[in-house]
């Protein structure tokens, strides 16, 4: 961190996190901070310790030792739905969207309960939520896709409507775990805008490997190694960093 900046001046705060299975740390003693309206992406070798990470953050896995600061409330000491009650959206590498619904379905029950500030008002309600659906479908590029069954959709599609899914609760941080594995290039590019589109109001905190990809949406870069940072940075930094290249890029 930065001389004279606190954790509450970033959107995240992660700080000497750790966690031991039995005795092997797969996090061992992280820090990282991440601004508002920023892209981070973290990338490592397999095994590094990526995946646990966004478990810690989104409170599947407990912390051994250390803090993750959202803002002033420390995440480790809040349970899995309290965490995505403030603002926290992630979404696992299996897609869980519901097949035998359409697009517009699966948005719908996405949209979270009693946070509509019309209250009991059901038909105004109906109108606020379908207006959303049709602000996410637009986003994530399936507006011409709303009565189509998920299961028909293609695989970049899925993973498209599973992040709206999580849009549409609209999130502070979104977490994504390799995004664009098994898609084509063509959805990787607009996967890429789709991320930037999405980014006023919110960060975004990604694992992945593409690193044509990580170029295109990272404002910063983490390399995990071992549970620990290897090196951080712009990508320009980081991919010319021996260390990185050593450990990493160079295979
Ligand atoms: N729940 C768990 N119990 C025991 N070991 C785990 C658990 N989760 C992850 N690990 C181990 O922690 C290390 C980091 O895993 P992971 O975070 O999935 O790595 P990455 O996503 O970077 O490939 C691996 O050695 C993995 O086997
Ligand atoms: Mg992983």
């Amino acid at each position: 961190m930065l001389i004279g900046q606190q954790p509450k001046d970033f959107l995240l705060s992660v700080e000497g996190l750790t966690v031991s299975f039995d005795g092997f740390k797969a996090v061992n003693d992280l820090s990282f901070y991440v601004d508002e309206n920023e892209i981070r992406v973290i990338i490592g070798p397999n095994g590094a310790g990526k995946t646990t990470v966004l478990d810690l953050i989104c409170g599947k896995t407990r912390a051994t030792s250390g803090s993750i600061h959202f803002r002033d409330r420390d995440l480790t000491k809040m349970r899995e739905n309290e965490i995505v009650q403030a603002g926290v959206g992630r979404k696992f590498q299996t897609p869980s969207i519901y097949d035998d619904l359409t697009v517009f379905e699966n948005l719908e029950i996405s949209f979270p309960r009693g946070r509509s500030v019309l209250g009991a008002l059901t038909f105004k309600r109906d109108a606020e939520v379908r207006e959303r659906v049709h602000e996410v479908a637009e986003m994530i590029f399936l507006k011409d896709r709303l009565a189509m069954r998920a299961d028909l959709l293609s695989h970049g599609q899925k993973q498209w409507l599973e992040i709206g899914m999580l849009l549409i609760q609209d999130p502070e941080l979104l977490m994504l775990d390799e995004p664009v594995a098994g898609m084509s290039v063509s959805e990787r590019v607009k996967t890429a805008e789709l991320l930037h589109r999405i980014i006023e109001g919110r960060s975004v905190l990604v694992i992945e490997h593409d690193m044509k990809f990580v170029e295109d949406i990272a404002h910063k870069v983490t390399v995990l190694h071992q549970g620990q940072i290897l090196s951080e940075g712009t990508m320009d930094k980081v991919k010319n960093d021996p260390k990185v290249i050593e450990v990493y890029l160079g295979h």
